[in-house]
């Protein structure tokens, strides 16, 4: 009885499979494109980063359509009143569907796999439920995605410090931090900086190592001056306000107080090609698997 009905369960599958194979439209030409999903900036010096992503992307890809995912609704907001047209990773995947695109490598532009990243993983979830969109939709983890990947962007941003720093001096890098569990992962990134340089220190502006911690750190070692780094992919809003802002509750007035001599580099992570290059490595693998048979991400 049992193998009956396995039976039938096999053949209807396969009967399924053919019957897929032979409709005209599913093997009618493959249109395959990039989305790159980022939360946004509405800082016009920020979208440098941007800029260079993707370029980089379009050297990586040569041919392939790829365009742009804000997750952010507040900053598409800004961008509009400033007259830029954004669009939500919805709205471009529906867009993407309307022209014809029938493979999709969504690659996340964030740091850690944490809310933002999240939301790229639901809305995928949803389109794999409505088939009929996409034929295949898959995605690219951020940056930080595993130890090795960690190891490398500390590596790859501890080269970017401008050569006068002395080995005396600090390096502090400021990520974004989450409430979310993922925040382990920054806490992870400045075990790795600090294990590679005794004298480079990573906090977060919302995550659990503060501006206290890395002051105790600078206190420590008797640090008397600091390369100030955003640990972001824009330096936007937080780089310029929460780390080298003029404010009292910035990061560099607070190291200022403390007798730090502060020098802001104010450069995203998405500005240097070899941290740009660790996000294109993991959308090459998207890419690649958007050729398998089942839906992987
Ligand atoms: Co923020």
């Amino acid at each position: 009885m049992y193998k009956k009905i396995l039976l039938s369960c096999a053949l209807l599958a396969s009967a399924g499979l053919s019957l897929l194979n032979a409709n005209p439209l599913h093997n009618k030409g493959t249109k395959k494109a990039i989305l790159l999903v980022t939360f946004g900036t509405s800082d016009p010096d920020a979208k440098v980063a941007f800029i260079n992503t993707e370029e980089e992307a379009r050297k990586r890809f040569p041919g392939v359509e790829i365009r742009w995912g804000f997750t952010s609704n507040i900053i598409r907001k800004k961008l509009k009143r400033q007259g830029i047209v954004t669009h939500s990773p919805q709205l471009a995947l529906a867009q993407l569907a309307e022209d014809g695109y029938t493979h999709v490598a969504i690659q996340s532009l964030h740091t850690i796999p944490g809310i933002e990243y999240e939301k790229i993983t639901s809305i995928v979830r949803k389109t794999e439920l409505a088939p009929a969109l996409f034929r295949k939709i898959t995605i690219g983890a951020p940056l930080l995605s595993n130890g090795n990947d960690v190891k490398r962007s500390m590596e790859e941003l501890l080269k970017q410090v401008p050569a006068e720093r002395k080995p005396e001096d600090a390096v502090i890098m400021m990520g974004h931090g989450t409430h979310h569990f993922t925040d382990l992962i920054y806490t992870a990134a400045a075990v790795t900086l600090n294990n590679m340089d005794n004298n480079a220190f990573l906090g977060t502006v919302e995550g659990s190592i503060m501006l206290d911690d890395v002051l105790a750190q600078c206190k420590k070692n008797n640090i008397k001056k600091a390369y100030l780094m955003p640990f972001m992919s824009v330096a936007g809003d937080h780089a310029k306000n929460d780390l080298a802002g003029d404010e009292d509750d910035s990061w560099k007035s607070g190291l200022t107080k403390a007798g730090i001599t502060c020098v802001p580099c104010l450069k995203g992570t998405a500005e240097f090609d070899s941290i740009v290059a660790i996000w294109l490595d993991n959308l090459e693998k998207a890419y690649k698997s958007l050729d398998g048979h089942t839906s992987s991400h």
